[in-house]
């Protein structure tokens, strides 16, 4: 056999190993968040409180932020066990930020299944939301007082910052146009800096200083903005059985997303005059406006710029992770998680 046909086989064969022995350990840090979840206590009363906010808990998710913490926590000498409260206080933040952001949208489908407001109603989705935002506050309280109060200030912060996204999100929606710059300070806002919060509570778990804790939460701003980049390619060209959520919402809700801001940019003038239009018109047939946005993003090649910037994003966050005082060996798991982010499909 030539050598370097039999290098190149070797190097396949570890890839695969490691890629398998990643993959087992983030499905057992998976498994593991979901074992601790399914112990939690839901109070029966008032049904429509607690009923709507156990079943959009429970319709799952790709469970990213939670386990993002405990492999922080992991990676840095910390126990697993120690950071179940965090993990569990970032996955109720997520999930009430979720069931919100639900009602903004007009979003039919989430996780596959019907979303909390359409079947409970927007009262009963906004006081269940509550009820999430306090209830991941409260999980805190399980810490000593010196990192309750440090992981407490964090999630506050992080709560601000993601209200203050979350409406920028939605004044982009009447603006006609919005420059690149400012829909990245919108994501980064609005979806990264609960990853980067995530990374943070995992290296505060484990008592690391605040130079670490920086480090990993830059890595976790970089991973988070490659995902809500993602996020927004998946709306536009995903497929709705695996994404779970309903295909063309961006669009039908005139989002400024990077495919929008980016088609523009590249548009010959009537392609521009087109997809301006076509966003003023709220009165055409969802599936018209859908397919003839999607057209036009993909003849200005705004798709293709897209998948380049999700890549650049998550080389930027292999760059943050590579400057980090994570142990030696620690990185991989990383740098393998943000590699399968980029490729999802859900
Ligand atoms: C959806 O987050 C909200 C965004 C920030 C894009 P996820 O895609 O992580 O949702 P689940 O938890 O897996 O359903
Ligand atoms: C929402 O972004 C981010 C938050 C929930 C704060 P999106 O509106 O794109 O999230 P999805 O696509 O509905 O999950
Ligand atoms: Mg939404
Ligand atoms: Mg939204
Ligand atoms: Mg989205």
């Amino acid at each position: 056999m030539d050598i370097a046909y039999f290098r190149q086989e070797v190097i396949v064969v570890l890839f695969i190993e490691n890629h398998s022995c990643f993959m087992q350990i983030i499905n057992s840090l998976g498994a593991d968040f979901q074992e601790y979840l399914s112990q939690y206590r839901w109070k029966k009363k008032p049904q429509n409180l607690y009923e709507p906010s156990e079943y959009i808990l429970q319709l799952g998710g790709k469970r990213m932020r939670p386990i993002l913490v405990l492999m922080a926590t992991e990676a840095l000498g910390g126990n697993r066990s120690m950071a179940m409260h965090a993990a569990l206080a970032v996955e109720f933040f997520h999930n009430f930020t979720l069931v919100h952001d639900d009602i903004m949208d007009a979003a039919p489908l989430r996780r596959k299944s019907p979303t909390v407001h359409s079947r409970w109603g927007n009262n009963v989705a906004i006081l269940s939301g509550d009820v999430l935002f306090a209830k991941s506050l409260a999980c805190l309280e399980a810490y000593p007082p010196h990192s309750y109060k440090s992981l407490t200030k964090l999630l506050i912060q992080t709560a601000i910052e993601v209200c203050e996204g979350q409406q920028m999100d939605m004044d982009f929606e009447q603006q006609k146009e919005v420059l690149m710059a400012d829909y990245i300070e919108m994501i980064r806002l609005k979806t990264a800096v609960l990853v980067g919060a995530a990374m943070q509570m995992g290296a505060l778990v484990a008592e690391k200083n605040e130079s670490v804790q920086k480090q990993l939460y830059d890595f976790g701003i970089q991973l988070g903005i490659a995902f809500q980049l993602q996020d927004d390619y998946l709306d536009t060209f995903g497929d709705a059985k695996t994404f779970g959520k309903q295909i063309g919402g961006d669009i039908l809700e005139n989002k400024k997303t990077y495919l929008f801001i980016k088609a523009l940019e590249n548009a010959v003038p009537e392609q521009r005059a087109a997809l301006l239009a076509l966003y003023a018109d709220n009165g055409l047939f969802p599936d018209k406006k859908i397919r003839e946005v999607q057209e036009i993003f993909v003849e200005t090649q705004a798709e293709q710029f897209l998948l380049e910037e999700i890549k650049q994003y998550t080389q930027r966050a292999l760059r943050a992770l590579k400057e980090a005082d994570l142990p030696s060996g620690s990185k991989e798991i990383f740098e393998h998680f943000a590699f399968e982010l980029m490729h999802r499909r859900t």
